[in-house]
């Protein structure tokens, strides 16, 4: 004990004599961002937050949009990524970069915080729990009246509709033909691990397979098409193709109802992706 004290002083001394550059692990924190009717302070949600700090050992927040449960409920989407973008550029502990980890709607804000947000820090892995990312083909029982759905609720008999008026997925999707912007792409390609978890038992997403960018053809309502035969995929709108293609992307398929997800799944799926080391060279100053 003593003795590797003393060596460590004169270690320490030593070092101390000159001006050096080191390499600095640092760890990366992350996010978490929650879903329609959730707020961070609501107790699944801070639970997960905290579950993830313990299990990860790296330090991460849910990042609240507005009021919590009502903004999340009525506030229209586009807003609520633009709001994470200011919150997230005022957070000075991202400005390295960080990981995501997103439950149901809030997916759609983390996708606009990555690829809408202009001059924010890196989004390194993002892990997505059941997010609705191809949209969703029916509106969830005693939603109806609520603003922030209504921003990636998508027919699959009424596409056209959608490609006009929708006003948030079509554009976070590339969708447009002639209106394809290849920065969203570029930014949402620059992902080091995208983790999309889908529930085999959820109910509250239709198709469930959105989860995973799977979706209906256009036209129908079946079959569901798997990510793969998907023309996001196919033609690449958005990037996906490309980090699947670079083995960047993790389709995961778990027991349970919509972003019920069992510790074993957590520590399998979700905590991996965010003990990641961010190593920076850094000056060290002499005394
Ligand atoms: C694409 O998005 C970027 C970032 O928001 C924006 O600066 C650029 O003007 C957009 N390009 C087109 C062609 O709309
Ligand atoms: C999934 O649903 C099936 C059929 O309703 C049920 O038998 C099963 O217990 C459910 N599993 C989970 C993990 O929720
Ligand atoms: C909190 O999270 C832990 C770990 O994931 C879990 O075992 C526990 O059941 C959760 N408690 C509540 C109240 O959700
Ligand atoms: C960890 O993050 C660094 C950038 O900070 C990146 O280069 C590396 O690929 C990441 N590794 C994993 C496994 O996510």
């Amino acid at each position: 004990m003593e003795k590797s004290l003393q060596r460590f002083s004169l270690l320490v001394i030593t070092l101390s004599l000159f001006s050096f550059s080191i390499p600095v692990s640092l760890s990366l924190p992350f996010v978490v961002f929650h879903g329609f009717g959730g707020e961070c302070s609501n107790n699944k949600v801070s639970n997960l937050t905290l579950s993830l700090r313990t299990l990860s050992g790296h330090p991460g927040s849910c990042v609240e949009i507005g009021n919590g449960l009502l903004d999340s409920l009525f506030m229209p989407i586009r807003q609520q990524a633009s709001e994470a973008c200011k919150k997230i550029k005022q957070m000075p502990e991202l400005s390295e970069g960080y990981n995501i980890v997103a439950e149901s709607q809030g997916n759609l804000v983390a996708r606009g915080l990555i690829e809408f947000c202009d001059n924010a820090p890196p989004v390194i892995n993002y892990v997505s729990l059941g997010g609705p990312h191809a949209g969703i083909a029916a509106i969830p029982e005693g939603c109806t009246d609520h603003v922030a759905p209504s921003g990636y609720v998508k027919i699959p008999t009424d596409i056209e509709k959608y490609l006009e008026y929708s006003k948030y997925l079509p554009e976070l999707n590339n969708e447009r033909p002639g209106e394809k912007n290849s920065t969203f792409k570029d930014r949402f390609t620059s992902l080091h691990n995208l983790v999309l978890i889908m529930y085999q038992n959820d109910t509250m997403l239709v198709p469930r397979e959105t989860s995973w960018f799977g979706y209906y053809p256009d036209g129908a309502f079946s079959p569901v098409l798997p990510p793969q035969k998907t023309k996001l995929y196919t033609e690449d709108w958005i990037g996906l193709k490309t980090l699947d293609d670079a083995g960047k992307v993790k389709f995961v398929s778990v027991p349970g109802g919509h972003i019920e997800i069992r510790d074993e799944d957590l520590v399998k799926y979700v905590v991996p992706y965010l003990q990641n080391e961010s190593t920076l060279s850094s000056e060290h100053e002499a005394m």
